[in-house]
């Protein structure tokens, strides 16, 4: 156990958090795998948590806590005993056109989180083309403001399941509600009692005087949510349609009041708590939660409002859920350590534990100077590492996204434990280390306020160093299948809805898999580069009866004679073998010009039809046609696959025999080669798109600008690119020429390309370090 040493700036008292902060300990998802690098966290993944999934202290907090959760699902077990008797019942006043945006996203998403019964209120004859409860209210239309939308809902609620249910909550489309959080909430309430629980609200200045309420009365804000007891629903139920007769304001939630006021005798709670339990955003215009998501009032907060677009309400509920997923692998990892802790009781060393080790950052001890697990250093805006060629970088959002997220979760533990609550402000500077077998580790020197409960200055300043360990917990990983992307609302940041519309889509992705690609293969000369393609090309397409067409467009004047005769006989052996119709060839006069090449390519196929602009270098799997039907979508995506670059086999194999020297196409150590970010040459979209941004721009001469400028074109476009590396697309290494007659911009891309082609720096350094007499130079400089 490591204690924390504190710099204290002013303020004294503050040694009660003395020996709270240690080893907190923090369990890791890895999203991706990098053979090369271990990342701590990973961009791509989801972007709520993206890292930091579970985290305890060594001391009691974690039992307080657990008391509680006890609580709660013995409850949850009276429940279920009780059966026909339910929690919750939940209406949610929506309308006719938001029944397949709004109604959807939270029937999806917090919905599953109330234990009891969610139902959607709208207008006469509404429908929605998704399976969800929805009641159409006899004689109420979607006509704003909704009063009577609103006390109809009441009255089907008190007449249908009065008797079912304990509590009754009424809110609006646009809420996200934690259930977990709720029902421990109302369980703390006596539900045999009147009551009116919400954000009480009386009105704003203009409005004082004006809502016909009392100096003392008050009513229940709708947005965030009310909450009524069965008493009280049952109090006032018998006077529903008096109160809707006798309106005085225009306001529903004000209606809604003054008749839980007159009928169950029970203003809105006028707790000050309330305001952070039902919480209103009046931080981000819109309300989106995009900015505020980490906030404490957020995380403490029962009920969000507003939520205007449904995507959001996935991104939130990804965010609580993952924070559920954290709790629980923290409490399987507190298992762990119990069972280890308990082997070394009863001395029993055959069943060590590696999860059940005690959290620490020096688990790993090296035993030589090879082994040794660097450091990097950070602050608020650099990183210097030595995992990086070039030692200081601009520090990535999700490296700070990750550090802060831990340290509010810190936060939240150590505050659990004191009289004085602290809050973290910001991380001064840090250092990071990964060690792929036990986890990250972190030493930071943090700035935290903590409010002091009397005294001249309440905001007290406090840097520590805190000293944290991820402990990586065992890979997971989901296989998501591939949707269509039709419904505008579903992102691919909510994949339980795939399993929702699989039902359709399993045909469409029969379908799918069974498309023909189009390949396109622009040509000029590289004789026996294309017979290793067309090799490749047999191997997984032609001879597995795989649904593939290629069509070659060779440049006949930038190819002797013989290298055309060569290849139109290589063309003619795979076309008597597997039929003309799979493979032709396009003759192209003049300047060899890749954009030319696709664009005649093109040309060769329907609107309807799925291309593959594509490369002779490039070497092919047969899983990667798979990803280029899948990852396509008509009008709507196109893919952008990063392939593997092999780097010069001569330079890599360059201290050994060659004979001894097999290079595995499919290995994708950094040593090997690199992944091509910044290429855009291999791309896959059906021809309709490429044609409704405008195609290749064919006065572009030569090699390497024309993809870019597509690529730019899709980029403006409302077409989603979908890029991501693709572990079945390698680019062999061919030697690069830089024609001088290139334009300069292009000339200068060409050698760029060139140099990085040939190895990796390490590689180059490596080498460059063995010549002797570069080593003794320095030395002579020396002396
Ligand atoms: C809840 O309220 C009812 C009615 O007032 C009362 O009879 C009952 O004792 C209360 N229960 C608790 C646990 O306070
Ligand atoms: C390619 O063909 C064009 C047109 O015939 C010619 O001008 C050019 O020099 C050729 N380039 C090469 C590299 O052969
Ligand atoms: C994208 O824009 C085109 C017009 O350029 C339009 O026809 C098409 O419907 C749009 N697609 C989407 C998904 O908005």
């Amino acid at each position: 156990m490591m204690v924390g040493k504190s710099h204290l700036k002013p303020g004294k008292n503050l040694n009660f958090i003395a020996g709270t902060i240690f080893g907190l300990c923090i369990g890791v998802i890895l999203s991706t795998w990098c053979r090369n690098k271990f990342l701590p966290c990973v961009p791509s993944f989801s972007r709520s948590g993206c890292c930091l999934e579970t985290l305890e202290t060594i001391n009691d907090a974690g039992n307080i806590a657990e008391g509680a959760e006890k609580e709660i699902s013995q409850n949850n077990v009276f429940i279920e005993e009780a059966d026909e008797k339910g929690f919750l019942f939940v209406g949610i006043m929506t309308a006719q056109k938001y029944l397949d945006s709004r109604v959807v996203a939270a029937y999806q998403t917090w919905a599953r989180s109330i234990n009891g019964k969610v139902m959607f209120f709208s207008s006469e004859g509404s429908q929605s083309s998704y399976d969800i409860p929805i009641v159409s209210l006899k004689n109420v239309d979607d006509s704003y403001p909704p009063q009577k939308k609103s006390f109809s809902m009441l009255k089907y609620m008190s007449e249908h399941y009065l008797d079912k249910y304990e509590w009754f909550m009424r809110a609006d489309d646009d809420i996200f509600i934690k259930g977990d959080k709720l029902e421990k909430f109302l369980r703390s309430i006596n539900s045999s009692k009147p009551q009116f629980i919400g954000q009480a609200g009386v009105g704003t200045k203009e409005e004082i005087g004006l809502l016909s309420l009392g100096s003392t009365d008050n009513y229940c804000m709708g947005g965030t949510g009310m909450v009524l007891s069965r008493e009280t629903l049952k109090l006032i139920s018998p006077h529903l349609k008096y109160c809707v007769n006798n309106l005085y304001t225009t306001h529903e939630d004000v209606e809604i009041g003054r008749c839980v006021r007159k009928f169950a005798g029970i203003p809105c709670t006028w707790s000050f708590e309330m305001q952070r339990l039902f919480y209103q955003n009046f931080k981000e215009y819109k309300g989106s939660f995009v900015n505020t998501l980490l906030d404490k009032e957020v995380q403490t907060a029962i009920t969000l409002h507003p939520i205007k677009m449904p995507t959001y309400q996935y991104r939130i509920n990804n965010h609580f859920t993952s924070m559920r997923i954290k709790e629980l692998r923290q409490k399987e990892l507190e298992l762990h350590r119990e069972i280890s802790a308990m082997n070394q009781v009863l001395n029993d060393k055959s069943k060590f534990d590696k999860y059940g080790m005690k959290p620490s950052i020096n688990t790993f001890v090296p035993s030589s100077e090879n082994e040794v697990i660097g450091w990097e250093f950070f602050n608020s805006k650099s990183v210097s590492s030595h995992l990086n060629v070039n030692p200081r970088k601009g520090l990535n959002a999700y490296r700070k996204h990750c550090v802060e997220e831990v340290l509010s979760q810190a936060m939240e533990i150590i505050n659990e434990n004191s009289r004085l609550k602290g809050d973290f402000k910001e991380v001064l500077y840090g250092y990071t280390s990964t060690d792929p077998l036990n986890g990250a580790n972190y030493i930071l020197d943090v700035l935290f306020t903590y409010r002091k409960l009397k005294g001249k200055n309440l905001n007290v300043p406090v840097t520590r160093h805190v000293y944290l360990h991820q402990s990586f917990t065992q890979t997971e990983f989901i296989e998501s299948v591939w949707t269509s992307l039709k419904h505008n609302m579903i992102t691919a940041e909510s994949p339980h809805v795939f399993s929702h519309f699989r039902g359709n889509d399993e045909n469409i992705i029969e379908d799918k898999l069974k498309e023909t690609i189009h390949f396109i293969l622009p040509l000029a000369g590289k004789v026996s580069e294309f017979e290793r393609f067309m090799k490749i090309f047999e191997d997984i397409c032609l001879s597995k009866k795989e649904n593939c067409q290629i069509h070659i467009v060779l440049f006949t004047d930038n190819s002797s004679q013989e290298e055309v005769e060569d290849i139109l006989n290589i063309v003619g052996i795979y076309q008597k073998k597997y039929g003309g119709h799979l493979l032709e060839v396009i003759e192209a006069d003049g300047d060899f010009a890749r954009a030319k090449a696709l664009d005649l390519g093109a040309k060769q196929c329907s609107l309807n039809d799925l291309i593959f602009c594509v490369d002779v270098d490039i070497i092919l799997t047969r899983e990667a046609l798979n990803r280029i039907r899948l990852n396509t979508i008509q009008g709507t995506m196109v893919y952008y696959p990063i392939v593997f670059s092999q780097y010069d086999p001569d330079v890599l194999c360059a201290n050994q025999p060659k004979s001894n020297c097999n290079i595995d196409v499919l290995d994708f150590r950094s040593k090997m080669g690199y992944w091509r970010q910044f290429g855009y040459g291999i791309a896959a979209m059906y021809r309709s798109d490429l044609e409704r941004v405008g195609g290749y721009d064919t006065s572009i001469h030569g090699w390497g600008k024309e993809d870019v400028a597509l690529f730019e074109n899709i980029v403006q476009s409302n077409l989603t690119v979908f890029r991501a590396i693709d572990a079945g697309m390698v680019h062999a290494y061919h030697p690069v020429k830089c024609d001088t007659n290139l334009e300069p911009s292009q000339f200068q891309m060409c050698i760029g390309s060139k140099a990085t082609c040939l190895a990796s720096q390490y590689h180059l350094a490596e080498m460059v370090l063995k010549i002797d007499s570069i080593l003794n130079r320095n030395l002579d400089v020396k002396v």
